[in-house]
């Protein structure tokens, strides 16, 4: 039996391919494995990024792949179709972190009503959410549209939640507002609505072609073009955080805000562009927002369950939203999966679309 996958290479992710990879009989599994089908999984610029810092922060680890190439990790639905585990039925439908492919061996370990993890040895030392899996057979808020929102949103939703909480924390570095860039991606729009929730004032900064979206949304107070950014005024304190990663507007902006840049949060990384060496920076020091550590922080100041209920209660606020500005879109096959691939990677994906992929054909 074999798994098609889908790979990439490293550097060059231009090119891209599908491979067949040899699959354990049922006989042959390990002890406790589960083979899983991978039935749909969701695909945005964050695997993209995912992909641009896959040796850097071992996401090439998880998934193997041969010859300089890799295995871009997804969020998705997974179906287990065999199982060494005794307390895992076939048929099990699970939520987690898969390979583009059809298929992946879990060496199922931790196994809890809600959930187990992945104990595979090459899997180990990245952060503990990559290798969880929840139980969802029958739960409806992970089947159908909404399973969908979750694939496509949860895990992004999660950083918006968690940077939001960090500013709040801080009294937002008393700034009057706060800037985000790649104002239409998903993760952008999350963080939106939550600091518009709090009142604050938001300015979405973006592409002239998506600046209709993101006006659309109803979460920014201001919708300002890439080229345009000089013409906000500069002498209220902001803070800024950064989807795109481009390293030619974070000098734009520091430059322009000077001491009023109280906070400077790194994020993602959707232009790709090239980095060049910004030197040092008027105002507050770029720096990277690295989610395990807030994550870290609130665990022991909330106590067991403490994020995950407060996470809960503003993904209930945020899901409803998704039914109005998100299109979810669904293709299956290798060929489907290699347009959206090559799509994601040029940013030529319109932002009110959501792809929900899968291999099998
Ligand atoms: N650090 C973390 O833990 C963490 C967690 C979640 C997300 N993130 C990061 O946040 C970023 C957003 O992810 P997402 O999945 O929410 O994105 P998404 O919804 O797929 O965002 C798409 C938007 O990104 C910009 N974009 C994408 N590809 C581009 C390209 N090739 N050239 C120029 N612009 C491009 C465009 O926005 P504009 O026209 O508005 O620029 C586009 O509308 C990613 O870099 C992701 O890795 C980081």
């Amino acid at each position: 039996m074999t798994s098609i996958d889908f790979v990439v290479a490293k550097d060059d992710l231009d090119q891209c391919k599908t491979i067949a990879t040899a699959l354990p009989g049922a006989d042959a599994l390990p002890p406790d494995a589960l083979l899983v089908k991978v039935d749909r999984f969701a695909f945005t610029a964050n695997n993209i990024t995912y992909a641009v810092l896959g040796d850097e922060l071992k996401y090439w680890q998880l998934f193997p792949a041969p010859g300089g190439f890799g295995n871009i990790p997804v969020w998705g639905f997974g179906e287990v179709v065999e199982s060494k585990h005794p307390n895992v039925a076939v048929g099990e439908r699970l939520f987690g972190y898969f390979p583009m492919a059809t298929h992946l061996v879990i060496e199922a370990t931790d196994v809890s009503r809600r959930g187990l993890r992945d104990g595979a040895a090459h899997r180990q030392g990245v952060a503990p959410v990559y290798n969880a899996y929840a139980r969802v057979s029958g739960d409806p808020a992970y089947a159908g549209r909404h399973g969908d929102y979750q694939a496509l949103l949860r895990p992004l939703f999660m950083l918006s939640f968690l940077v939001d909480d960090f500013l709040a924390e801080n009294d937002d570095f008393a700034a009057r507002s706060v800037l985000l860039s790649s104002a239409s991606s998903k993760t952008a729009f999350g963080l939106a609505h939550l600091l518009h929730t709090r009142g604050r004032k938001v300015i979405g900064l973006t592409s002239a072609g998506n600046a209709g979206f993101v006006t659309s949304l109803g979460c920014y107070d201001e919708v300002v073009l890439y080229d345009r950014v000089t013409s906000l005024p500069s002498d209220a304190p902001v803070a800024f955080v950064d989807m795109a990663g481009n390293s030619a507007l974070r000098a734009e902006l520091h430059r322009h805000f000077g001491n009023q840049m109280k906070c400077s949060l790194r994020v993602g990384l959707t232009h790709r562009a090239t980095e060049a060496d910004e030197g040092e920076l008027p105002g507050a020091k770029p720096r990277w927002f690295f989610a395990p550590d807030q994550i870290r922080k609130r665990a022991k100041e909330w106590g067991p369950g403490g994020i995950e209920q407060r996470f809960g209660a503003v993904w209930s606020g945020f899901a409803p939203l998704l039914e109005r500005c998100l299109t979810v879109v669904e293709s299956r096959g290798p060929d489907a999966v290699r347009q959206v691939y090559l799509d994601t990677l040029k940013g030529r994906i319109p932002p009110e679309q959501g792809h929900m992929l899968s291999l099998l054909g």
